[in-house]
Parts: C-alpha cells; structure tokens; sequence
C-alpha cells in the first residue's frame, strides 16, 4: 500500500467518524416524558391534567344494559343487551368464545361442567355452588354478568381479565350449559327424542334375549 492509499483510507475513515459524531437520534431530541417533572407549567408537572369528566375514546360506558347487565333502575336484566344498536345473538361462534373464556377463567374452580368441583376447590378453595342448581337457573341473565363484573364474596372480580363482549359469551355458555344438564324430554329436537324413546325401550327389553 502507498503512502497516499494509507493517507486518503485514513482520511476517509476520518470523514465517517466525523458524520458519525453528527447522527443525532429522534430518541434523543429534547422532550418531555409524561408524569416528568418540568418547571415549564406552574404546577411542576409536564404532562397537563384532564379536565374533569374526561372520558376515553370508547369508554363512555353509558349503556347500563351492556356495561352493568341493568336496566335504569339498577335491576339485572334478563335477555341480552344490545352492542352497536343490534341486540347480541346468540351464535355458535359467541357459545364457542364463551366456552372458551369459560374453560380458561372459571373452570379452575367451577369445573368444565360448572359443577363446582374445580382443581383450585380441589386443594381447598371455597366450593362455589352448582351453576345449574334451580336457584341460578332462575336468574336472569344480568345476574351472571354482574357477579363476573363486580365479584361475589371470595370470588373477585373478572372485569379486568374478561371484557365486556366476553362477559356476555360467558353468560350465554353457562345457560348452554345449565341447559345441558337440566333439559326437559319435551325440549328436545323430536329425532333426539326418539332416539331416547328406543334407547330406553332397548333398556327395557328382557335381558335373557343376549344370552342365547
Ligand atoms: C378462584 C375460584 C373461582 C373462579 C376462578 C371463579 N369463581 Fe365463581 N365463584 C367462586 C366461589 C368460591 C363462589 C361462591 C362465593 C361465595 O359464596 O363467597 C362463586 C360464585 C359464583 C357464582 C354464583 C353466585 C351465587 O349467587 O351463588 C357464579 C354465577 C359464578 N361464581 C360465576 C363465575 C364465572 C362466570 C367465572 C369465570 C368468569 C367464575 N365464577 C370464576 C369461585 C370462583
């Protein structure tokens, strides 16, 4: 390598360190964390405080039906509330997401079949009462959505974890599954109906037939 290679390497490398030195970043420009202490304002603070009554984009929650499961008057509501001005339907796809969120928050104590005996009741949590005993099946709708929204004795509240549209899911798949277990032979489809009328007639035949 010449000495004049090695002078204009040399000099190149010098013009990159210089640019280098020059790189400012936009992480790095002057500016104001929030909930950073400045003396710009008065009150030493650099964020500014809400005015009251501020509510964020999509939080006005002024739709007690669907925020409190009530109506107007504080009771719980039965049915389903309205999202977007359409009530919510009870679709396969909201039972499946309901079952879901059932399975992943609630079966830990309630147990998949809402019996009550999940593993946390398992190793000694207090056992939470049969979803499909008579009295919960007599509750309306509004009932469940609010013991998941604000809690209910040792059971804290889901609000957080579920929410809203999920809190609803959940209620339609704990009447699906009050239904599974207490259902009316008159309630079913007719075909399953008579399926049942010839299993049990099978039931009933005598016995000694099998053992020829
Ligand atoms: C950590 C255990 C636990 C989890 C998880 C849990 N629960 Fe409970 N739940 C209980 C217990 C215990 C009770 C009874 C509370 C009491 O009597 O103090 C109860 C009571 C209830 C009741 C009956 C209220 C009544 O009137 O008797 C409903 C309905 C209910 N839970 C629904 C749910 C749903 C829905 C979820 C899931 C989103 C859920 N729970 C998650 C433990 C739990």
């Amino acid at each position: 390598m010449s000495t004049g290679e090695a002078f204009r390497g040399l000099l190149l490398a010098g013009v990159a360190l210089v640019f280098l030195g020059c790189r400012q970043d936009m992480h790095d420009q002057p500016k104001l964390q929030p909930l950073e202490a400045s003396d710009f304002f008065e009150n030493g603070m650099a964020s500014r405080q809400l005015p009251a009554g501020t509510v964020a984009r999509g939080q006005l929650r002024e739709d007690v039906h669907l925020w409190q499961g009530k109506d107007a008057g504080g009771n719980v509501i039965d049915g389903m509330p309205m999202i977007d001005g359409k009530p919510i339907e009870i679709t396969r796809e909201l039972l499946l997401r309901g079952q879901n969120r059932y399975e992943i928050f609630c079966s830990v104590c309630h147990d998949s079949t809402g019996g009550g005996r999940g593993m946390i009741v398992r190793r000694g949590f207090k056992q939470p009462p049969p979803l499909s005993e008579q009295r919960l099946r007599e509750m309306p709708n509004g009932y469940f959505f609010d013991v998941m929204t604000s809690g209910y004795g040792v059971m804290s509240s889901y609000a957080n974890q579920l929410p809203v549209e999920d809190r609803w899911a959940v209620v339609a798949y704990i009447r699906a599954l009050q239904a599974s277990q207490m259902s009316l032979l008159s309630e079913l489809p007719s075909e399953m109906q008579e399926q049942f009328h010839h299993a049990l007639a099978a039931a009933s035949e005598p016995a000694a037939e099998e053992h020829h």
